[in-house]
């Protein structure tokens, strides 16, 4: 009896020093699991899952515009340029010369890998601003899906958005009518970036285990990913990587691996039924409707991404997880002859594809502009084919 409260009140010291997090009291966040866990810390700090959303800091922000390229030009009458006021930076609209209407840049979405979108704050709404940056031309353009005539600024944008790019926002929802929600978001929740928790679950338990047992080197009270099925592997992943037409039954946010992602999402008829799948935002269904996925016992995910390293652009490793299952392939000499066979299977069997649910407008061009990101679609292209 006296051990046993010795040992639960050392227990609840260490769990009633940990830090707060909002998510609940199963919850620590990753300023806690970096200090055992330094080595894959420093990779999330500068990954893309951690950097996909954030509050816009001036400084960092400036960076990313020379200052010849902050406006845009919708037609001789309308422009919006992006402005350094004493408040911010703002992108301010102007029609024939007279600034009609400023909002300041709040959050940002996105790692920059392909694009940054921005957001302002209008009491408890969010909204999107009208030009956001595409790292492909290095310049700003009019955001995805936005009118190409004259700015637009009402675009709300929900907590959907940040199921996705974020860890955790709280919100109120009320039924305004029969199809209308109306839903409020508070600003001050928000845990920005993927973080730790997001992808392997609640971990206070974990750590207060860990902090009284120094000497235990086997993970406890964490899931082990090792042990998952491949529809649970595949699942973790699917949370966000699955499309966005998808309708969440519950909030996402409390999804933990393991869990079956059937239970979140209604299943999505035209994704999975054969339909087209697009390269943006559903890697898991081009993935699971190539022969490599169904022909293969264990393939997810995970056989060519760590999320844990940074081998961004480096093709001739992932090359290796390829021929990792591919040992001898059958090349016609045509094939053959046109070189890097060995180091790079990725341009030819999974090329980049223009989105069809995103495209975006520059300045002066008479076309969209394409979006394009790599077919998880792995297969033979004809293009390749001689
Ligand atoms: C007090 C030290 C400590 C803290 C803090 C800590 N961990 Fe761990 N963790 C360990 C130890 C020890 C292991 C087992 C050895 C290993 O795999 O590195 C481990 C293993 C893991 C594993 C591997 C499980 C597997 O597949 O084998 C994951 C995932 C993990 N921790 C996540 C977290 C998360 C998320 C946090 C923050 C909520 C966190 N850890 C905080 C000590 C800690
Ligand atoms: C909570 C949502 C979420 C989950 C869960 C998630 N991702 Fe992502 N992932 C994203 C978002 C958002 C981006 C875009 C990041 C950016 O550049 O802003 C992304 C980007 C990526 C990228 C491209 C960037 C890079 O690092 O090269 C890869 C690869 C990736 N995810 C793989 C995975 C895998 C594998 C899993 C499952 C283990 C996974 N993701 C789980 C949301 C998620
Ligand atoms: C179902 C999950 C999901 C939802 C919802 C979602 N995104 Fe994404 N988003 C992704 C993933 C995954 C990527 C990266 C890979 C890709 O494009 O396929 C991404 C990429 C992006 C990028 C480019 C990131 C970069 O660094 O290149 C931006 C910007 C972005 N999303 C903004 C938004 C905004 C704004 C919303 C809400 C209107 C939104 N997303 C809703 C999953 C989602
Ligand atoms: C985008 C999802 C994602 C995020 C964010 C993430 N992890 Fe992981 N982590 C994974 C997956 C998936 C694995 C399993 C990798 C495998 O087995 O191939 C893993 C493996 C691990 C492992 C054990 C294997 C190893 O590489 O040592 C530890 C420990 C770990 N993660 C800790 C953390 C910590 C700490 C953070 C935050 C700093 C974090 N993870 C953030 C998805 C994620
Ligand atoms: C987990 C193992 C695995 C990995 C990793 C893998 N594949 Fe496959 N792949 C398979 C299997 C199994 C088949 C089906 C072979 C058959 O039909 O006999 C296949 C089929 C193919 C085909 C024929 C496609 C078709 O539609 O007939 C191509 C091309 C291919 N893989 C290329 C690749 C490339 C490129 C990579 C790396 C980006 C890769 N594979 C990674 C297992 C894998
Ligand atoms: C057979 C290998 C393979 C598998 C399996 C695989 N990917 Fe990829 N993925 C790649 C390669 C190669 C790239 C391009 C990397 C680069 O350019 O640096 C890529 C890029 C990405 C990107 C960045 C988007 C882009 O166009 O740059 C995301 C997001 C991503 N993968 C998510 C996933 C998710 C989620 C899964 C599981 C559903 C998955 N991948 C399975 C090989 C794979
Ligand atoms: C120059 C483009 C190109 C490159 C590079 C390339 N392939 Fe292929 N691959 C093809 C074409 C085209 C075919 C269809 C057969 C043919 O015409 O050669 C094919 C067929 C295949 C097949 C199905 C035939 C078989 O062997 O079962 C597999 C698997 C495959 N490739 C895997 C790979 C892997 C793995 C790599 C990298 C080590 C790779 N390919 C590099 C274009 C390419």
């Amino acid at each position: 009896m006296a051990i046993a409260i010795v040992i639960l009140s050392r227990c609840m010291n260490v769990a009633d020093q940990l830090p707060k997090d909002i998510r609940g009291e199963a919850y620590t966040g990753a300023a806690t699991c970096i200090k055992c866990h330094k080595d894959l810390s420093s990779s999330y700090a500068h990954s893309a899952h951690g950097l996909t959303s954030k509050p816009v800091v001036d400084a960092a922000l400036l960076k990313i515009f020379a200052p010849d390229s902050n406006s845009f030009t919708f037609d001789p009458h309308q422009k919006v340029v992006i402005e350094k006021r004493d408040s911010g930076i703002f992108q301010v609209a102007y029609r024939d010369g007279k600034a009609v209407r400023a909002q300041k840049f709040d959050i940002q979405f996105g790692s920059g890998e392909k694009a940054y979108t921005y957001t302002y704050w209008q009491g408890k709404k969010m909204y999107e601003l009208p030009l956001s940056y595409f790292a492909a031309i290095r310049n700003w353009a009019i955001s995805p899906g936005f009118p190409k005539q004259t700015f637009y600024y009402d675009r709300a944008i929900t907590s959907r958005c940040l199921e996705c790019h974020a860890s955790y926002v709280e919100k109120k929802v009320t039924q305004k009518s029969a199809f209308v929600m109306d839903e409020e978001m508070e600003r001050g929740s928000i845990i920005y970036g993927i973080d730790c928790e997001r992808c392997h679950g609640p971990g206070k338990q974990h750590v207060v285990f860990h902090t009284e047992n120094p000497e235990e080197k086997t993970a406890k009270f964490i899931t082990i990913y090792k042990t998952l099925s491949r529809k649970q592997k595949m699942d973790v992943c699917g949370v966000c990587h699955s499309g966005n037409t998808l309708v969440a039954q519950r909030s996402v946010f409390g999804f933990e691996p393991g869990d079956d992602l059937d239970a979140y999402y209604s299943q999505d008829f035209v994704g999975f039924g054969g339909g087209n799948p697009d390269v943006h935002g559903n890697q898991t269904t081009m993935l699971m409707g190539s022969n490599c996925y169904r022909k293969s016992e264990n393939m997810t995910c995970q056989s060519c991404h760590n999320t844990h390293e940074n081998i961004k652009g480096n093709l001739s490793i992932y090359s290796q997880r390829c021929i990792s299952c591919h040992q001898t392939t059958k090349h016609s000499p045509a094939t053959l002859a046109k070189g890097s066979l060995t180091t790079n299977c990725i341009d030819c069997h999974m090329p980049k594809e223009p989105s069809k649910l995103i495209t975006f407008q520059q300045a002066g061009k008479d076309h969209l502009s394409a979006y394009m990101l790599r077919s998880h679609h792995i297969a033979i292209y004809p293009v390749n084919k001689k």
